[in-house]
């Protein structure tokens, strides 16, 4: 079954060939046929990256969705069909839904949630100053919606929340009328769409248990198990998975570190661990850090729970500090790879300077760039230096840049002097303008610089090394005499263990990974 055909089963359409008037391309067998169950009308408040997704999917699923969000360029862009994110398959889905009329945008949260029985909040939880969760966009819709909202209407957080959100959300509210539930996000961004689909698991938690059920109700159809609990074990779920999805990669790099200590190669070592089933293969994958929207911030708001309910979580405080000290080697190793062309240009390291604080924009996540003590990657140590950096996202297939762990490297080698060149796929640059600025970051006066240029080969351009910091596949499959060729000095620093070392050595390119020879 198509995604096209499943489009015209639930939403009552069958004139013409599904594929012509959708020019749907990718994965249709993969969605599947949408259940016939008992329809519902859902708001979704915000969205982004967890939002658009869900509102698609219970759309797909049959339910009637408005969806309200507060930038009006994006609503205008939605209610065109543009879909606003870079996610495969989502355009398809959310056309699909409007197409079907399940799927409507609107502006603000207020007019989103006129006559609807369920309201997601799907707003950002960013970072407070002390680490814990801010709750201000949950509790300010809150406060907006309270007064429109129907008797008997379930409110889902879906936003990553702190332990005892529901009972804030429920105080704003000011209700007795209404209830909230738990309703925590498991979704992979590059992954959104099959994974809404079809979750893993679906949590609901609340006091009441009836509510809870109704929630739970709105996705069956996609058949994934049901875990019906407690609003604070709900909330704790979504922590500990994210924690747990941290420390695994924390200790996988450490590995990888020690790999590079004894001689061993990381890649075996990981294919000894993850045939044992007890451990897996998911996740073990090292590179330059971990980041994106979610792990850094929602770790440290795990440490400030616990600091807060009176226990000390430092395993996972651990798990934080051995990802910082992975950044700080990654820049050590691209250090290490272009102090000969600083020897060459006659480079002092006191030349440079530190651009004090560097130019990113957005939340770091609480490092500390640039002052890390290691004399191999602090300030000035990359004065002279052009870098070339594939990748600025936190992961392939999706333009978030949020606490992108190549953008903290990308800035580090920038705030060490490097004049850094990078590219990615998801950084456009309008023809004719040569490079840009990475959207977002802004780059103060300093002696380094960090640009964005049209394609690999361009950002190579007189570099002394090639810095891999985010797995786009298309890295792969690059000419890389042109990339040599291009290049002052012909080194890799992959941090995501991305290419075929024998391929590019035999080339004539010196050859780093991680945790691996
Ligand atoms: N991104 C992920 O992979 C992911 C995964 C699981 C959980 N989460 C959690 O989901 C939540 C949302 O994350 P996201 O990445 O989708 O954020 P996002 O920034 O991509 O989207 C949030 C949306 O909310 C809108 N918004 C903000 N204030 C609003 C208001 N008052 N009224 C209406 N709309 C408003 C914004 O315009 C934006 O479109 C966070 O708590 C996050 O931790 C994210």
């Amino acid at each position: 079954m198509s995604l096209s055909s499943t489009l015209f089963a639930h939403g009552g359409e069958d004139d013409g060939p599904e594929e012509s008037r959708h020019g749907l391309a990718h994965g249709e067998s993969a969605f599947g046929r949408p259940p016939t169950g008992a329809i519902h009308t859902v708001a979704v408040i915000g969205v982004g990256y967890v939002g658009l997704p869900t509102a698609a999917t219970l759309a797909h699923l049959g339910h009637r969705v408005t969806c309200g969000d507060a930038d009006p360029a994006k609503v205008a862009m939605l209610q065109r069909g543009d879909v606003p994110i870079v996610e495969e398959h989502l355009e398809d889905l959310v056309r699909e839904g409007q197409a079907a009329g399940n799927l409507t945008f609107v502006q603000g949260a207020t007019a989103a949630v006129q006559g609807a029985e369920f309201v997601f909040l799907c707003v950002p939880t960013p970072q407070g100053d002390d680490g814990s969760a801010d709750l201000s966009f949950v509790e300010s819709v809150a406060a907006e919606i309270s007064p429109h909202l129907a008797p008997g209407t379930v409110i889902v957080n879906k936003s990553t929340v702190p332990v005892g959100s529901t009972l804030v959300v429920e105080r704003v509210l000011g209700r007795t009328d209404v209830q909230v539930v738990s309703n925590p996000e498991f979704l992979r961004e590059g992954t959104a769409v099959p994974d809404s689909l079809h979750p893993e698991r679906i949590v609901v938690g609340a006091d009441d248990q009836s509510a809870a059920a109704r929630v739970g109700e709105l996705f069956a159809g996609t058949q994934a198990p049901l875990l019906i609990t407690d609003a604070a074990t709900a909330e704790t779920i979504k922590y500990a998975s994210n924690a747990f999805l941290a420390t695994k990669l924390s200790f996988v790099n450490a590995v990888a570190g020690l790999c590079e200590a004894v001689g061993a190669d990381v890649r075996d070592v990981i294919l000894g661990l993850g045939y044992d089933k007890r451990i897996g293969f998911e996740y073990l994958k090292p590179g330059p850090g971990w980041g994106g929207s979610c792990l850094p911030k929602d770790t440290r708001a795990l440490v400030h729970i616990a600091e807060q309910a009176g226990y000390d979580f430092s395993f996972l405080k651990g798990a934080i500090a051995t990802n910082d000290e992975q950044f700080k080697r990654v820049v050590a190793k691209v250090h290490a790879a272009v102090a000969p062309s600083l020897r060459d240009a006659g480079e002092s390291r006191s030349g440079g300077g530190s651009r004090g604080g560097g130019g990113n924009g957005d939340g770091d996540g609480g490092s500390d760039r640039g002052s890390d003590g290691n004399p191999d990657s602090g300030a000035g140590a990359f004065g002279g230096a052009v870098v070339a950096v594939w990748g600025l996202t936190f992961k392939a297939g999706t333009d978030d840049l949020r606490n992108s762990p190549a953008m903290e490297i990308a800035l580090r080698l920038a705030d060490g002097g490097a004049e850094v060149r990078a590219y990615d796929p998801t950084v456009v640059v309008p023809e004719g303008a040569g490079s840009v600025n990475v959207p977002g970051f802004a780059v103060p006066d300093g002696p380094g610089s960090l640009l964005a240029y049209p394609d690999a080969y361009t950002a190579c351009q007189g570099a002394s090394a090639v810095v891999v910091l985010t797995e786009w596949d298309e890295f792969r499959w690059l000419d890389f005499a042109k990339v040599r060729d291009a290049l002052a000095a012909p080194v890799f620093v992959d941090a995501r263990n991305l290419l075929d070392p024998a391929q590019v050595r035999r080339l004539g390119f010196s050859y780093v990974g991680i945790g691996r020879r």
